[in-house]
């Protein structure tokens, strides 16, 4: 098999290889069990924090916040069933129509075991969300605020930092779904009153199955997780040593080089934007392009199924992802962009481009040419865009 020309690097990366270097030690000679009290033990622990202080460092946290996890979800169940366990009073949480998955089914897990109110704060036509919104929303009954940072599906960003001082002003705890915003564009943890953030590690070049929680100081909740209280008790279970010294590697090289990779990316998109504007007629983008991070490009083509567009690129070794899916396992219709507005129609028309720091020029170039040909082909079947033109 070729190597795949890769445009979904939202879904996960490639793992870097100075990530792996800096893993394959701790998967052979330094096995140690980080509790262990003799040297072998001693050194895997030490790894573990000097990886947490590359995380911490990237975020502008402390070190002692950052609690490490088995990824993005586990770190947003951790902390939205942690709050709800402890607000035996306070029976609400507030969230947005366009989070991912992790949060909006841990919402409705709590909406109807646990008695939770649930609210869905809508978003606008480019997927952002009103502050004002949310606070006509806060009530003395609200325990949790959870807004992501940016959105998987379209790059919509946030104002997490209007967010963040509205929760502060009301007393509300304030979480931040951070996965798709790590090592896409720079934020300050110092800057932003955000009580709670998660991370994973696959999304900016590390492994895939670790991530953190970072907690605020002050913030005590229950652990998701019970037994020999590793983490400081916030998450047992034998640390993932390898998978965190490899998170805390892709932590500190996302840092170095965040300008770079974002002028890179920034610039590769408007190639591929000229260039889908030169070659192919009939396309928009879903929400507001220059309002998003650059890596994500959502773009809906009338007249085809986004579905068949993505399986004839794949075909032809692309990876693109179908928008109009909640999940790739799952046929509903993705709920980011109905949250946009967008028709069943538009939705399903839809395919979601997502670049990274190794696309090449000659890969958008590739992709322009082949989705020119993969369109017109699908179209010339469609009576739908018969009709349409
Ligand atoms: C915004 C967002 N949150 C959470 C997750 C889940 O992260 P993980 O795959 O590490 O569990 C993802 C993964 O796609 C994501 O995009």
């Amino acid at each position: 098999m070729h190597k795949p020309i890769y445009f979904d690097y939202n879904a996960t990366t490639p793992l870097d290889s100075e990530v792996l270097e800096g893993m394959l030690p701790f998967l052979q000679n330094h096995f140690g069990n980080p509790s262990s009290t003799y040297s072998v033990g001693y050194y895997a622990k030490e790894a573990i924090e000097l990886a947490r202080q590359n995380i911490a460092d990237l975020i502008g946290a402390e070190n002692g916040h950052i609690f490490f996890t088995s990824g993005g979800s586990e770190a947003n169940s951790t902390i939205l069933k942690g709050i709800a366990a402890k607000s035996s009073k306070k029976k609400h949480i507030i969230t947005s129509a366009i989070e991912h998955p992790a949060i909006l089914k841990t919402c409705h897990y709590l909406e109807k075991h646990h008695g939770f109110e649930i609210t869905i704060i809508p978003a606008n036509s480019a997927g952002i969300i009103d502050v004002d919104d949310i606070e006509k929303a806060i009530t003395n009954k609200t325990a949790l605020v959870t807004v992501m940072m940016v959105n998987n599906e379209i790059g919509s960003i946030q104002p997490i930092k209007e967010i963040g001082s509205l929760c502060h002003k009301h007393n509300v705890h304030f979480h931040c779904d951070a996965v798709q915003a790590v090592g896409k564009i720079p934020f300050d943890l110092n800057n932003l009153q955000v009580d709670s953030l998660s991370i994973s590690a696959h999304k900016i070049y590390g492994p895939k199955g670790v991530g953190c929680l970072y907690l605020r100081e002050g913030i005590n909740i229950p652990p998701l997780i019970h037994g020999g209280s590793q983490e400081k008790g916030m998450r047992s279970g034998t640390e993932n040593v390898a998978g965190i010294v490899g998170f805390g590697i892709a932590a500190k090289l996302a840092q170095e080089k965040m300008h770079y990779n974002f002028t890179r990316i920034e610039r590769l998109r408007s190639l591929f934007l000229d260039k889908l504007h030169s070659e192919i007629d009939d396309f928009s983008i879903n929400g507001d392009i220059y309002a998003n991070v650059p890596s994500t490009i959502n773009v809906q083509f009338s007249g085809i199924r986004g579905e068949s567009l993505a399986s004839m690129l794949n075909e032809l070794g692309i990876c693109v992802s179908i928008a109009s899916a909640c999940s790739s396992t799952s046929s509903k219709l993705s709920h980011v962009l109905k949250a946009l507005g967008k028709t069943d129609d538009e939705i399903r028309s839809s395919i979601r481009v997502s670049i990274g720091a190794l696309t090449t020029e000659d890969e958008i170039n590739e992709l322009v040419r082949h989705l020119k040909h993969s369109v017109m082909r699908l179209r010339s079947f469609s009576p739908k865009y018969q009709i349409l033109v």
